[in-house]
C-alpha cells in the first residue's frame, strides 16, 4: 500500500502520478513538477526509517553519486531535501524497467546477451570504482534497462549503501549494518559483517548476476542468511556448464573467479570487461572466417531488433528493448536447437571439410585452366 495516492501534492511542488517501485530504503513515485510540468521520479524514505538520523543522512547522500561519478549510466539526481520529517530525493524519470523485472519475466538470457549485459555493467562499474565509489548493493533491482530504441542502455540506481573514498571529501558515515542490502548478491565478507569497501564487493554481485542470467537462477539454494553465508564461503554452487552446457569454458571460469570467497581472487571490473570482450572478439573472428554474420558483436539492441524479425518473441509483451531483450532470450526448446558454443568453435568439422573441398575445387579449376592454355599454345 503506497503512502501517497495519485493526485496528491507532495511538498507543494510535486503531484504524485503513480508508484514506480520500492526497495529496502524507500518508495519511488512518478511525479509531475507543478511549475515546470516535468515528469520526475521522487524517492521518499520509508516511514519506519525516518527516525534514524544516520539512515536519513545516508539517504540524502545518495543524491551525490551522480555528481561524483559523472556518467550518463548513473541515474541523475536533480534535488533533495526534507519535507517535515520526510527525506526526499528527486531524480530523472527513467523509462524502462529494472533488470530484476526483466529476469522475473524471462529468467534465462541467451549467452551473448548475458555477456553484453555484463560488459555494459562492468563498463559502468569500472568508471564508478575509478572515481572511488563502491556501490555495495548491486542487484538486478538496482540496474535499470532503459527503453531506448536500438541499443542496450543500462543505468545503475540506488547508491544508498555506497562507499565514497575519503579523497572525494564526502563526509564519512559509519558503516551501515552488515545486514543491510540483499543477501543473495552480497559478497561473503560483507555478509560476515566485515567493514569492507573494496570494489571486489561489487564484482561478487556481478558474478551472481552473470551466473543468474546464464543459469536462469542464482547460484545458491540457501534460504536463510546463515545458509547463504556458508554456501558463499565454501563456494558451493553447481558449475555453470553443468546447468547450461553451451556456456564457453572461459566464461564458466570467469564466473567462478568472480564468485571467489577471497576478494583478491576476483578480477576487477576492467579485467572482467576485457575478458568478456575478448570472448566476443573471438566469436567475431570465427564468424568472419565462416562468412557468417556476427550476432554477438552487434549491440544488444540491434540484435534484439533482428531477433524480433527472425524469431517472433514468444513471451514478450512489448517491442521495447526490454521486451526485445526478453524476446532474444531462448526459450528452452529453441536454445537447445541453437547451442551458442557451436558458433564459438574455431571451425565446426563440417565447415572445415567444406573449406577444404572448395579450396580443392578452386585449385582443380585453376590447374585445368593453366593446362588448357598450355595445350592451346
Ligand atoms: N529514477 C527512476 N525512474 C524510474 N523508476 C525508478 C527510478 N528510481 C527507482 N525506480 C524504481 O523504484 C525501485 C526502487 O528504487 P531504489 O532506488 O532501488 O530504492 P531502494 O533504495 O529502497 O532499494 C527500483 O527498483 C526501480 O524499479
Ligand atoms: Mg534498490
Amino acid at each position: 500500500m503506497s503512502e501517497f495516492a495519485p493526485g496528491q501534492v507532495f511538498a507543494d511542488k510535486f503531484r504524485i502520478i503513480r508508484p514506480l517501485g520500492a526497495g529496502g530504503i524507500g518508495s519511488v513515485y512518478e511525479v509531475e513538477h507543478l511549475f515546470t510540468r516535468h515528469k520526475r521520479a521522487l524517492k521518499v524514505l520509508h516511514p519506519e526509517l525516518r527516525h534514524d538520523p544516520e539512515t536519513v543522512k545516508r539517504f540524502l547522500r545518495e543524491a551525490m553519486a551522480a555528481g561524483v561519478i559523472q556518467s550518463e549510466h548513473i541515474v541523475q539526481s536533480l534535488d533533495a531535501g526534507m519535507h517535515g520529517d520526510i527525506p526526499w530525493l528527486l531524480m530523472e524519470m527513467l523509462d524502462g524497467q529494472s533488470l530484476g523485472a526483466c529476469l522475473r519475466f524471462t529468467p534465462r538470457l541467451r549467452v551473448p546477451d548475458a555477456i553484453h549485459l555484463c560488459i555494459e555493467l562492468t563498463g559502468i562499474l569500472g568508471k564508478t570504482h575509478a572515481v572511488g565509489v563502491v556501490h555495495r548493493d548491486l542487484k538486478p533491482e538496482n540496474v535499470f534497462v532503459l527503453d531506448t530504441t536500438d541499443t542496450l542502455f543500462l543505468k545503475v540506481l540506488d547508491f544508498g549503501l555506497s562507499r565514497f573514498s575519503p579523497s572525494l571529501g564526502v563526509s564519512g558515515l559509519t558503516a551501515p549494518g552488515s545486514r543491510m542490502g540483499t543477501p543473495l548478491y552480497m559478497a561473503p565478507e560483507q555478509m560476515m559483517g566485515k567493514d569492507s569497501s573494496s570494489p571486489a564487493l561489487d564484482l561478487f554481485a556481478v558474478g551472481v548476476m552473470l551466473y543468474e542470467t546464464l543459469a536462469g537462477g542464482v547460484p545458491y539454494a540457501g534460504q536463510t542468511w546463515n545458509e547463504l553465508m556458508l554456501q558463499k564461503s565454501n563456494e558451493a554452487f553447481a558449475p555453470l556448464r553443468q546447468v547450461r552446457p553451451e556456456v564457453p569454458a572461459e566464461l564458466e571460469r570467469l564466473t567462478q573467479r568472480l564468485l571467489s570467497v577471497n576478494p583478491t581472487w576476483r578480477p576487477s571490473a576492467d579485467e572482467t570487461r576485457a575478458e568478456l570482450q575478448s570472448l566476443l572478439e573471438k566469436d567475431r573472428r570465427t564468424r568472419w572466417w565462416l562468412g557468417e554474420q556476427s550476432e554477438v558483436t552487434e549491440t544488444a539492441g540491434q540484435a534484439l531488433a533482428a531477433a524480433d524479425t527472425v524469431t517472433p518473441p514468444l513471451r514478450s509483451p512489448t517491442s521495447s528493448p526490454q521486451g526485445a531483450l526478453l524476446a532474444k532470450t531462448d526459450p528452452p526448446s529453441i536454445s537447445e536447437d541453437r547451442p551458442w558454443l557451436d558458433r564459438l568453435k574455431p571451425f565446426s568439422k563440417l565447415s572445415l571439410v567444406e573449406n577444404v573441398f572448395w579450396v580443392a575445387v578452386f585449385a582443380a579449376v585453376l590447374g585445368l585452366g593453366v593446362f588448357m592454355i598450355w595445350w592451346i599454345e
